[in-house]
């Protein structure tokens, strides 16, 4: 079984098919989706995205990303992508700001 993951960045959209319960930064090990890491322990914001749909299928925000996307002022539908996994299909943006 596999889980669709739909990047838009953009006019262009990436689907890439993955195992659920993989986080984006697998993913992102394997293809060029525009989404940039850093630290990869909530710290920077750099890998921050925009849930268009499937946000029920995401993991859960962990106490130090609702932190800092509080900090942040992040919007409900901003996520930080180093620390999401996937366990359903989901569609998200990159480069939004
Ligand atoms: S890579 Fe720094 S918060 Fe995700």
């Amino acid at each position: 079984m596999t889980v669709k993951v739909t990047i838009r960045r953009g006019d262009e959209t990436q689907t890439i098919s993955a195992r659920p319960g993989l986080g984006f930064q697998a993913i992102c090990a394997k293809h060029k989706t525009g989404i940039d890491f850093d630290c990869r322990a909530s710290d920077c914001g750099i890998c921050a995205i925009k849930i268009l749909s499937g946000a029920e299928a995401l993991s859960p925000k962990t106490a130090a990303e609702a932190d800092f996307l509080r900090a942040m002022n992040a919007d409900p539908d901003e996520r930080l992508a180093c620390q999401t996994r996937f366990l359903g299909d989901v569609e998200i943006a990159v480069d939004y700001l």
